[in-house]
């Protein structure tokens, strides 16, 4: 929705005129190259997109917080003072983890209505939960700064910490900081080059030189993500645990290069536990590779590490599934398509390709089609602007 429309919803819904309202915005995510690397401290590569969460918000004289969206037949009321209590909500639970780990971390919630607008498609795998989260801190942490006389702008980092935070303990899913990062740090026409052992990152251009990079939705509702993805999680730290038995010093596989991994892959017995190691280790190195490639401009070896990547996820990690091999498969048939892979946690969700302007057309054109041929499901496309990261509108 026009901001216009979301704040008129909200003068309906809640009365009142504009004057105290205040709006928060933090976008989804693509995540270009570097997937189920960051719970294992490695690399990621992804991009803020245009995309996102608005909150169109105003305080209240008393201690509750009343949350709407706009696309939802739905009102919650919570009571600040028992904010731990709203963990099973259908909806709602992400934005009321969030004013609750910020309130176990010191910050005054206020009293506050609030009306939620989301563009990023729910349960896309283009990171809805993450742009909520970081909208919900910043808006919290903002408003708690002003009441309490701090004038220092919010740590958009420590933003998408809480929102992790909240993910992992409040809602449950045990979910890296790739998502919440991007959107909170996301700058325009930038990706962002993350290493997740310290969250150190710089930005790197997208100087895409006549390409674009289109997200493909396969509208596949995902069933069991959640727990499939803890578990590969687990599979991880089974196998780093036993790596760790030669390999002492090391506190992630985020710090294992390839030929450490080469020379004590047989503590690793499972043969399972071992192909889900072996996809981390690869695809951190992959990461690396990937921002050479783009810096010097090869964008055909770019979009070879993002094939790579895919294929690895498929046949090592195991989160693909027929849905988003087929986008793939289809999306490589195109001429001008350098690149494609399925982005985010898999099982579901989107594909990312990087297409020849010339080609995009055709691309959505034929890849819808014989997607939908084969699966009997429609996707859908974006062609994707990189934008800004979570801010308030003033
Ligand atoms: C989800 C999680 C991220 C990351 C990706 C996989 O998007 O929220 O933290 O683990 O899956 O790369």
């Amino acid at each position: 929705m026009e901001l216009r429309e979301i704040t008129a919803m909200f003068l309906e819904q809640f009365g009142g005129d504009e004057t105290d309202l205040r709006v928060f915005v933090s976008p989804g995510r693509v995540n270009l190259i570097g997937e189920h690397t960051d719970y294992n401290g490695g690399f990621v590569f992804p991009a803020a997109l245009d995309m996102k969460t608005t909150i169109v918000c105003r305080k209240r004289a008393d201690r509750k917080i009343v949350l709407r969206a706009t696309d939802l037949d739905v009102v919650v009321e919570a009571d600040i003072d028992r904010l731990n209590d709203y963990r099973n909500l259908d909806w709602g639970n992400y934005q009321l983890g969030v004013a609750y780990v910020l309130q176990q971390a010191g910050y005054d919630i206020c009293g506050l209505d609030m009306l939620y607008d989301d563009t990023v498609p729910h349960g896309g795998g283009l990171s809805s939960s993450a742009a909520i989260e970081v909208a919900t801190a910043l808006c919290f942490a903002t408003l708690s700064n002003e009441k309490n006389g701090i004038t220092a702008p919010v740590d958009m980092i420590a933003m998408a910490k809480f929102g992790q935070q909240a993910e992992n303990e409040y809602v449950g899913v045990n979910c890296g900081i790739m998502d919440q990062f991007a959107s909170a740090m996301g700058k325009e026409n930038c990706a962002i080059f993350l290493d997740c052992k310290d969250l150190s990152y710089r930005y790197a251009p997208l100087d895409l030189n006549g390409k674009r990079i289109v997200i493909a939705n396969t509208n596949k509702k995902r069933s069991l993500g959640d727990s499939k993805y803890n578990e590969r999680r687990s599979e991880c730290e089974v196998g780093f645990a036993l790596l760790q038995k030669e390999l002492p010093d090391k506190n992630c596989l985020g710090e294992i290069s390839r030929a450490e991994f080469e020379a004590h892959k047989h503590l690793i017995t499972d043969p399972v536990v071992c192909k889900r190691v072996e996809h981390v280790i690869n695809e951190d190195d992959r990461v690396l590779r990937s921002i050479e490639a783009l810096e010097a401009g090869d964008m055909a070896e770019f979009g070879a590490l993002m094939n790579q990547s895919h294929d690895s996820l498929r046949d090592l990690y195991e989160v693909t599934g027929i849905e988003l091999d087929t986008l793939v498969d289809e999306a490589r048939k195109i001429e001008g398509t350098l690149g494609s892979r399925m982005t985010g946690a898999g099982f579901g969700g989107c594909t990312v390709s990087i297409v020849e302007d010339t080609a995009v057309e055709r691309f959505i054109d034929e890849v819808g089609k014989n997607y939908q041929a084969k699966t009997g499901l429609t996707a859908s496309f974006y062609v994707s602007n990189i934008g800004d990261g979570g801010r308030e509108l003033k």
